[in-house]
């Protein structure tokens, strides 16, 4: 049976928007690699935070990452390097400044200079 597919709408700060699908145990960021679209990211096992999103809509699994706090999921962070798609997801690329600061104001480890 084929995998159960998600379509991910990534809108950029600066405007402008792109689609593509991802495979529901397939990392977002491949997933958008595979599309021809390039996302930030560094360490790739969702530490450095730079490769965070913000979530409009949708549930990302993010049991994959090597930190990831329920405040992040409050503040409505996401880490695409090791998330997985559980829903249709509307996101924002570049926030890892952003999710940075939510951890910062709830006294949780934010790696620096990424
Ligand atoms: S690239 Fe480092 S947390 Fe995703």
């Amino acid at each position: 049976m084929a995998e159960k597919t998600f379509t991910v709408k990534v809108e950029f700060p600066e405007g402008g928007e792109e689609t593509f699908e991802a495979g529901a145990g397939e990392y977002i960021l491949g997933a958008a690699r595979r599309a021809g679209l390039q996302l930030p990211s560094l360490c790739e096992q969702g530490w450095d935070l730079a490769c965070a999103v913000k979530i409009v809509e949708g549930e990302v699994d993010q049991s994959d990452s090597r930190r990831y706090f329920e405040e992040d999921r409050k503040c409505g962070f996401a880490l695409i390097c090791t998330g997985k798609a559980c829903s249709d997801l509307v996101i924002v690329p570049y926030q890892s400044k952003q999710m940075r600061k939510c951890r910062d104001e709830h006294g949780l480890p934010a790696p620096r200079g990424t």
